[in-house]
């Protein structure tokens, strides 16, 4: 069923589909029957991919393709040699982690350019042909931290997801008279390298003796190594992801994960003063009163 609807409405694409949430969405719909597409930055991380969909069993519906999505002119000059696709899952991100004093303006153009600039012209290129066929459907992989500015030292990470979900907002709105819809996924902590990653430039950071922030890197690299052990594995998203692109009446957003919906719930009822007070002790930032 899931196959003959899949080759009848065309193809998905996937960006940064050799590991984590990118990885097991790919996997997924290639197991129900969709032509997955998944880009990849190397040839090595494309061997991944198709290593791990021979070992699920579906080597012959994913398709890896070597494209760095935040290389924009790249993904332009490639996309008339891609099919047309039903749905692309704007998934490629990591968090630039470093507090808002430290980060660089060149580590911040970075981090908006892979996780806000990049699914705008991964969409832009997708919508010309959604357009003519009057249907199609694009999800963003937002996170808990496009609604709630909760984690010190990922300021940039914030602030690009926070772009991420006003940008979808209005794309929501200007395509949805062609028949495509914009979906927004918004996970809480799930087991993936991004932690890892985050993790590893912490200690990076915590090494500088210079750093008033040392503490608070050295504090999130413990973290990050215990959201790593601790969290769940990536599948619930990526069904979740799944669930958005084959339903006919997507919600606009969809929270995965019971610390997400948590978050989401009790954020707005928090005085800041108390969320701050709690944010702060957590990532090590103790010292000096909070003026509110
Ligand atoms: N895991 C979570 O707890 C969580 C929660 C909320 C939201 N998210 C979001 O989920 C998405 C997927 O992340 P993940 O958790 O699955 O992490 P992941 O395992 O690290 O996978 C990230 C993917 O994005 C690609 N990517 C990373 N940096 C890139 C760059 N500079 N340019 C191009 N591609 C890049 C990676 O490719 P390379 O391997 O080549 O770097 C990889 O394919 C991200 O948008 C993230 O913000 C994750």
């Amino acid at each position: 069923m899931a196959s003959r609807r899949a080759s009848r409405i065309g193809p998905v694409l996937v960006t940064g589909a050799n590991s984590g949430i990118g990885l097991a969405s790919v996997l997924q719909f290639a197991a129900r029957g969709w032509d997955a597409w998944g880009t990849v930055r190397s040839e090595a991380k494309a061997d991944l991919l198709t290593d791990a969909a021979r070992a699920a069993g579906v080597s012959d519906r994913v398709h890896p393709v070597v494209l760095d999505v935040s290389d924009h002119e790249a993904v332009v000059a490639r996309w008339p040699e891609l099919p047309d696709f039903h749905a692309v899952v704007n998934n490629a991100g990591y968090s630039e982690l470093g507090a808002v004093e430290e980060v660089t303006a060149e580590q911040a153009r970075r981090q908006l350019d892979v996780n806000l600039v990049a699914p705008a012209v991964v969409a832009s290129c997708a919508l010309p042909a959604m357009r003519a066929r009057r249907t199609g459907r694009i999800v963003m992989i937002s996170s808990i931290a496009g609604r709630a500015a909760i984690l010190p030292l990922n300021g940039w990470y914030h602030a690009s997801k926070y772009g991420l979900e006003a940008l979808s907002d209005v794309l929501r709105m200007e395509v949805a008279g062609f028949g495509v819809k914009v979906v927004l996924i918004e996970p809480g902590f799930f087991k993936t390298e991004i932690e890892q990653r985050a993790g590893a430039q912490a200690a990076e950071r915590s090494a500088d003796e210079a750093s008033p922030y040392r503490a608070a890197y050295a504090r999130m690299e413990a973290t990050s190594s215990m959201i790593t052990r601790l969290a769940p594995p990536p599948d619930l998203v990526a069904r979740t992801i799944v669930h958005a692109v084959e339903t006919s009446r997507p919600l606009t957003r969809y929270l995965v994960g019971a610390d997400a919906l948590t978050i989401a719930a009790t954020t707005p009822f928090v005085p800041k003063v108390v969320s701050d007070t709690i944010a702060r002790f957590t990532a090590g930032l103790q010292g000096g009163a909070s003026d509110h």
